[in-house]
């Protein structure tokens, strides 16, 4: 009954969803209310958009936003279901080593990539610069994201296959 315009984007053939396209979108979007669900790099992304215009936004997430401390390690899963916990200050491959699970690895100093194992849940602190890395399942690559064991600490649980 024309009450609603209907705006098909798809990412295989559209890419991504620019949010700094949405005022070409909805050329009236200041004056309406969003609703929006989705990964949480386009939660992230609508937020921050939404913020600097004083735009309203209402977002439903299925996982809470990671809040992963510096320092703060966690228990890592391998996927033989062995779990091995390290403080926040030590490599996963050091602490899998010391449990007895046989890892992959070379130069020990995050130059080879010889030990990067992919991480199906969970987050890492790279140790070099505390960078975090996520994996979300249903939303980072189903094959897992690559992590440097030798350089990389837990923040909090997580995941990693090494068969
Ligand atoms: S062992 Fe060389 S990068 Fe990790």
């Amino acid at each position: 009954r024309g009450l609603l315009r209907l705006v098909e984007l798809h990412t295989d053939t559209h890419g991504l969803l620019d949010v700094d396209s949405l005022d070409e979108l909805v050329p009236d979007l200041a004056e309406r209310p969003t609703y929006a669900c989705g990964p949480a790099g386009l939660l992230d992304a609508l937020e921050a958009h939404h913020e600097a215009r004083g735009l309203v936004l209402h977002t439903e997430r299925f996982r809470p936003v990671v809040l992963a401390a510096p320092g703060e390690g966690g228990t890592v899963t391998f996927a033989d279901g062995r779990e091995v916990a390290a403080d926040g200050a030590t490599p996963i491959l050091d602490a899998a080593e010391e449990a007895g699970v046989l890892m992959p690895s070379g130069c020990r100093m995050g130059i080879c990539m010889g030990c990067v194992l992919p991480m199906k849940e969970g987050a890492v602190r790279d140790l070099r610069n505390g960078a975090l890395t996520v994996a979300v399942p249903g939303e980072t690559d189903p094959a897992g994201v690559p992590i440097q064991t030798c350089v990389s600490a837990p923040a909090g649980a997580c995941s990693v296959d090494h068969s």
